[in-house]
């Protein structure tokens, strides 16, 4: 793709498909189409895995040690509980078991996996990066492997960035992988974010246009800076506070040097905003209208911003897949997540229009439009089905 300058439709681009500039909501953004039949238009993403720590943390959990309350958790957020890392996994585990199940799903062998892209604003390293040691752990041959940062938008950069390296001839399968922990990050005495986020990681294969699977109709990236202080992180004080009664998953609580800090009325708005917006211009980017969309994946931030976003949308809420009852925020997990546990119970059908959105820190935000087509879809969950 070109970096498209402000408000200008700057063409197409020869060997890449469309690309045009509208004016973005708070300034330029990417856009995509690709190009049916085109030199590199349609990759098809071949297969799609999930997985979930098995410990689960209800509201009532928190309410052991929190001034919270589950009524003021489920009417503020939808969610209900979400589940966190034990202390014998990492990133990398989770983040391997995803990849293999996508793997297993497409059928298609690690040997076959050209280039791997991690995202992750939970890294418990700061290098290597997680795809450079995902590689190693699935014995994948020795092509690129790097980790990108667009906070909660990580998996559709990701795949923005697969199909980019795939229409330029550059890979040929391309494996996206987003995994989070953030209870490694969340400050467990801040009653006001530790009821929100979660642990998880999805696995998405790309490949090119002969490749059966989900075609890529069209894409959307986009960031904003200047709202980079509503959403991050700071460093810790040196003495964690610890809250009587706190139970053996927050001991691990500011591991990584850092805590979340978040306005959250400011990312809300952003929020309901951007979701709203990025449906409505993939689609007409695709060439449709909005109520052609079938299934639209949100980030599973938060059931009232899916809400009110499905409201400005004009869309029964039964549209928008979610999952966030059960998983809370996973950031980055949280599309290939909600993707996979509705695939997997039967949400998505051949041909259905799926559009994902994402948007978070940065801000950023990112959208994907999907024509379904058959590929194997599989939830690597302890506890079983939802
Ligand atoms: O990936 C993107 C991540 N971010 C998001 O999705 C967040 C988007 N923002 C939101 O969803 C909402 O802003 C929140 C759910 C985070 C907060 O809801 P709100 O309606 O904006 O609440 P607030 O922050 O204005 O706080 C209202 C009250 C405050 O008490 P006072 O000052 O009115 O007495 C808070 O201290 O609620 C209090 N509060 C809580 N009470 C019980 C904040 N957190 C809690 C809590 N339990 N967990």
């Amino acid at each position: 793709m070109e970096r498209l300058r402000h408000g200008r439709e700057v063409g197409r681009l020869r060997n890449l498909g469309v690309v045009v500039n509208l004016e973005g909501p708070m300034g330029p953004v990417w856009r995509a189409n690709s190009t049916p039949g085109g030199p590199g238009g349609g990759c098809r993403v071949m297969g799609l895995g999930s997985a979930l720590p098995s410990t689960r943390v209800t509201n009532a959990d928190l309410e052991g040690f929190l001034d919270t309350s589950d009524e003021w958790i489920v009417s503020r957020t939808g969610i209900r509980e979400r589940r966190v890392a034990g202390p014998e996994e990492n990133l990398l585990s989770l983040a391997a078991r995803s990849a293999r199940a996508c793997l297993a799903a497409a059928s298609v062998s690690p040997q076959e996996v050209d280039t791997i892209i991690c995202s992750s604003s939970s890294p418990d390293e700061t290098f290597p990066s997680l795809a450079c040691r995902l590689q190693a752990e699935l014995g994948c041959p020795l092509g690129p492997a790097f980790d990108i940062q667009a906070a909660c938008s990580g998996a559709i950069y990701g795949l923005a960035m697969a199909q980019s390296l795939i229409q330029s001839g550059m890979s040929r399968r391309v494996l996206v992988v987003a995994a989070e922990i953030f209870s490694r990050l969340v400050d467990w005495s801040d009653r006001s974010t530790a009821v929100l986020f979660g642990d998880g990681a999805g696995a998405f294969l790309v490949g090119g246009p002969a490749d059966p699977g989900s075609e890529i109709l069209a894409l959307e990236l986009g960031a904003d800076g200047r709202g980079a202080a509503a959403l991050g992180t700071q460093a810790v004080s040196p003495d964690p506070q610890s809250l009587p009664g706190m139970p053996d998953y927050t001991s691990s609580q500011r591991s990584l040097g850092r805590v979340v800090t978040m306005n959250g009325r400011e990312v809300f708005r952003f929020s309901t905003r951007i979701l709203e917006q990025v449906v409505a211009r993939l689609a007409q980017s695709a060439g449709m209208t909005t109520s052609e969309i079938t299934l639209v994946v949100p980030h599973q931030a938060n059931s009232r911003i899916l809400a009110t976003a499905a409201g400005r949308l004009n869309y029964p809420i039964e549209r928008f897949v979610s999952n966030v009852e059960r998983t809370g925020n996973t950031s980055s997990a949280s599309i290939p997540l909600a993707l996979a546990e509705g695939a997997a119970g039967g949400l998505c059908h051949d041909g259905d229009m799926v559009c994902l959105v994402a948007f978070g820190a940065g801000l950023t935000w990112g959208g994907l439009l999907l024509r379904w087509g058959s590929m194997g879809v599989a939830v690597d969950d302890p506890r079983g089905p939802a």
